[in-house]
């Protein structure tokens, strides 16, 4: 059974792991060794550590699917924008993503949230639009690693 909970400080490398696994083998090949450093950075050990500490109130929160002690997959979410979703390589195309993304919607329209936003990596972008989000701005910039920013009407 898939367990969806908060995260806790003692998950920090867990997600951290996670995170940069699977960017590095899924998303790896649309993005320059440039962005995949920048990824790494955004998602050390101490980021994760601070992101968990600070998440009171309209600060990110950080989800974490558990199949008893194994990490499946992360979310989180800050104000109205989704972020952050993974699933472990090895487990891609599995429901994982789906469950958590529904887990996130609900949660948000729990907080009287109508509307979220988030900026898709190349990977997701159908998996994306399958849900109901919609492409609301494609720029090209130039070290960013996500440009494509999408929205659904909860
Ligand atoms: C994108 C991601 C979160 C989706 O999670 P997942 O567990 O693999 O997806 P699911 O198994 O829940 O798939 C749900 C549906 O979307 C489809 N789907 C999943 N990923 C897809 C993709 N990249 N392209 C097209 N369809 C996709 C599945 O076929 C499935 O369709 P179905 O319901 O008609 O059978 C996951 O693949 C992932 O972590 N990717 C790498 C990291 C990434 O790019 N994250 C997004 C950050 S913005």
């Amino acid at each position: 059974m898939i367990k969806i909970k908060k995260a806790k400080l003692s998950d920090a490398k867990e997600i951290s792991n996670l995170k940069r696994e699977t960017f590095e083998r899924i998303n790896g090949k649309d993005y320059t060794k440039e962005q995949i450093k920048d990824f790494n950075n955004l998602n050390t050990v101490n980021k994760l550590i601070n992101n968990i500490k600070k998440s009171g109130n309209w600060k990110r929160k950080i989800f974490c699917a558990w199949k008893g002690d194994k990490l499946l997959g992360v979310i989180d979410l800050e104000r109205n924008k989704i972020g952050g979703l993974f699933v472990k390589h090895g487990l891609i195309g599995k429901g994982i993503g789906s469950k958590l993304l529904k887990f996130i919607e609900d949660y948000a329209r729990k907080k009287r949230i109508s509307k979220v936003y988030l900026f898709s990596t190349k990977f997701a972008f159908d998996f994306y639009s399958k849900k109901g989000y919609k492409l609301i701005r494609k720029k090209p910039t130039k070290n960013r690693f996500t440009n494509l920013k999408m929205e659904k009407i909860l």
